[in-house]
């Protein structure tokens, strides 16, 4: 990952973490950006992850159509979208509120046959303090790991599902009243779809570890106790602070990550304040097993 402030006419690109992260400025997003923007954005999140671009003033309309340039918008399933935006979801805690979205280490929709490749989400509103969002680099999480574990989850895949999280009766059906972001629980959330544990990411071919303690249920053809011992110690492993960047929001900047690469983690210490995002998914493929 390059530390170097990287500059060409149009955007300017500032390394703003060791092992992930970049601010990206000279771009106007509530404009239709030209390929050379785009570009620009897409080689700066293969290079750093996940980006942020600060004061931004957009349109849901502008938030679409940039959605649309990276790649084209995708519905995040079991969300309820903002009205008359069907790809478009609103994350939000209220003052009262004690519970936060998206508040334990994922990668958005890893239970798809072909989860998104990028998301992207703006602030409409933050708390004066907390709040913050932290990524965490999954090439870094495979690379750190010994050869002969590297070499073992490269020959396994894992099963992944929504169920326990989104499904009838599970952990999000149990509290969404107190939630302000509207979850929809449904049975179409158990079912589950299995992906190699380590990816060849679709546009570095570098591998990754594809494993998330929300989504990721077994290891493929394993007994549940022998894939606990193994998905434990990785879980904790891919998470390691040495591995993450952590992004204080502002009202208008604008984050987009890939979900490759990396997992995230939204913070829950702003109890009294609000918090106020909109969110959307940018098509992805089927991910590809790191080892042909
Ligand atoms: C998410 O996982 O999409 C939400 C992240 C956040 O609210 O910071």
């Amino acid at each position: 990952m390059s530390t170097r402030v990287h500059t060409t006419e149009r955007l300017t690109v500032s390394p703003a973490g060791g092992s992930a992260g970049a601010y990206v400025t000279g771009v106007d997003l509530s404009k239709a950006n030209d390929a050379e923007e785009i570009a620009g954005i897409r080689r700066a999140l293969l290079d750093h992850l996940v980006v942020a671009l600060p004061d931004q003033k957009l349109s849901l309309d502008d938030l679409e159509r940039f959605t649309d340039a990276l790649g084209g918008r995708d519905i995040t399933p079991f969300v309820r979208p903002i009205e008359g935006r069907p790809h478009v979801i609103r994350i939000l805690k209220e003052p009262h509120e004690k519970l936060n979205f998206a508040n334990a280490w994922h990668t958005d929709l890893s239970y798809l046959d072909a989860p998104p490749s990028f998301t992207v989400l703006y602030c409409l509103e933050t708390p004066s303090i907390g709040g913050d969002t932290v990524w965490a680099n999954q090439y870094m999480a495979f690379e750190t790991l010994s050869a002969g574990l590297r070499d073992t989850l490269l020959g396994l895949n894992a099963v992944h599902s929504a169920g326990p999280a989104y499904g009838t009766g599970g952990y999000l059906d149990g509290v969404k009243d107190k939630m302000s972001t509207k979850i929809e629980p449904s049975k179409d959330a158990y079912k589950e779809q299995v992906h190699p544990a380590v990816i060849a990411h679709a546009e570095t071919a570098k591998p990754a570890l594809y494993l998330n303690p929300v989504y990721t249920q077994r290891i493929a053809g394993w007994s549940k106790a022998e894939s606990d011992g193994l998905l434990g110690y990785v879980f904790r492993h891919s998470v390691n602070e040495n591995f993450t960047w952590r992004l204080k929001w502002a009202k208008g900047t604008l984050a987009i990550w890939d979900n490759r690469c990396t997992q995230h983690f939204a913070l829950n210490d702003y109890h009294g304040q609000r918090r106020e995002m909109v969110r959307t998914s940018v098509k992805g493929s089927k991910p590809k097993a790191a080892r042909a």
